[in-house]
């Protein structure tokens, strides 16, 4: 059996109708930057998250750097962020000319709140969060820190669409939450995209404009902006999509309550908590093993595609040179072990069974 991490092909086939609707529509109008479909992606996807405004943009990481240039961080600035994510979650920060500082993380692989405080200088403008595999950072603790020091907390949300906190959807605690749209994404294009999300007014008349080249109106440009427009296509296609999301996290639940079930008699493994008062959306479902790449050429070998998110913490990447030698023991000692198992919702029963099977047997039982 071969066992792909996601299979999006199966779900456009899945879908078709409305997608090829979708397609022909927009086509056929002509307008292929910044209309209708943008407008309307914009105005259900504030809805669905909770917000007053959303801004639709190229893709996740500016989104991210929109955000930074919209609360004014840049050079002389400090923000605080996770090693453990994509590069984007920090690579946003260096490139608006501002400082990424690396704060170790906890067991449930998040910016750890207890660690924060060391790292405040009079420089810290914001904490960057990330909801990384599709859970909640801890929301609480963290807006705790940024009332006391007054700092913003931008939410990175590329991996939790639709995942809650006490009832609340991801992307509206802080000041901003920002979206990637890459089509292995829990909510994806066919293509890359991206949004921010915010209940100020001011950020979003801001990233409105800075996303296409600082233009007020045409051919008026008054600041220095982007390129970094969500275009027609992708913004119908994400319409479609929208309203299916929250049953295929539904699925990917049920899925990783199934692995939790079948698999917690394995004491080598190690699988992923759960946070109180949080609704996980699984974008991954990461476990945590001691031979992580003998049980990945293991599972390959039986044509079971896995993944490592991520190999190498962030500041140890070479764009960082200058944090390679910055030790944070909790991320350097998971990377080791954190392997990611196939979770996407058009996982069948057959296939999920042949999983664990398969995993049970390289630990023969
Ligand atoms: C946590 C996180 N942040 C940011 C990004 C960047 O998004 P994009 O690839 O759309 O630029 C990603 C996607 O890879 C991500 O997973």
């Amino acid at each position: 059996m071969k066992i792909l991490f996601n299979k999006l092909g199966e779900e456009y086939k899945k879908y078709k109708k409305f997608f090829d609707q979708k397609i022909k529509k927009v086509l056929k109008s002509g307008n292929f930057i910044l209309g209708e479909e943008v407008e309307n992606f914009e105005k259900e996807f504030a809805q669905y998250i909770g917000v007053k405004y959303c801004v639709g943009v190229g893709n996740g990481l500016e989104a991210l750097q929109l955000s930074l240039k919209a609360l004014d961080i840049g050079p002389g600035d400090e923000v605080i962020t996770t090693p453990l994510s994509a590069v984007a979650s920090a690579l946003c920060i260096e490139l608006v000319g501002a400082k990424a500082v690396f704060v170790d993380i906890d067991k449930y692989f998040h910016l750890d709140p207890t660690e924060i405080e060391k790292y405040i200088t009079k420089k810290t403008k914001a904490i960057l969060g990330v909801h990384i595999y599709g859970q909640p950072f801890d929301i609480e603790k963290i807006l705790k820190i940024c009332k006391k020091y007054k700092l913003y907390l931008i939410e990175d949300c590329a991996q939790a669409h639709g995942a809650e906190f006490k009832g609340k959807k991801v992307g509206s605690f802080g000041a901003v939450g920002c979206f990637s749209f890459y089509p292995t994404k829990n909510l994806g294009a066919f293509g890359d995209a991206g949004a921010i999300v915010t209940n100020d007014k001011r950020i979003y008349e801001y990233c409105k404009i800075a996303r296409n080249y600082g233009q007020k109106n045409q051919y008026e440009h008054i600041i220095l902006g982007l390129n970094s427009r969500l275009d027609e296509l992708q913004a119908g296609i994400l319409r479609i999509k929208l309203k299916f999301l929250d049953s295929l996290n539904k699925k990917r639940r049920k899925i990783a309550e199934l692995y939790k079930s079948k698999l917690k008699d394995i004491p080598e493994i190690k699988l992923p908590l759960e946070r109180k008062n949080c609704y996980h959306i699984y974008h991954l479902f990461v476990i945590q093993v001691e031979q992580r790449d003998k049980l990945r050429e293991f599972l390959s070998k039986k044509g079971i595609t896995t993944l490592v998110h991520y190999p190498k913490p962030i500041h140890k990447q070479l764009t960082f040179k200058e944090y390679n030698n910055l030790s944070l023991p909790n991320v350097e000692n998971v990377t080791n072990k954190i392997l990611s198992l196939p979770i996407h919702p058009l996982l069948n029963k057959k296939e999920l069974n042949y999983i664990i099977t398969t995993i049970r047997k390289f630990y023969q039982r």
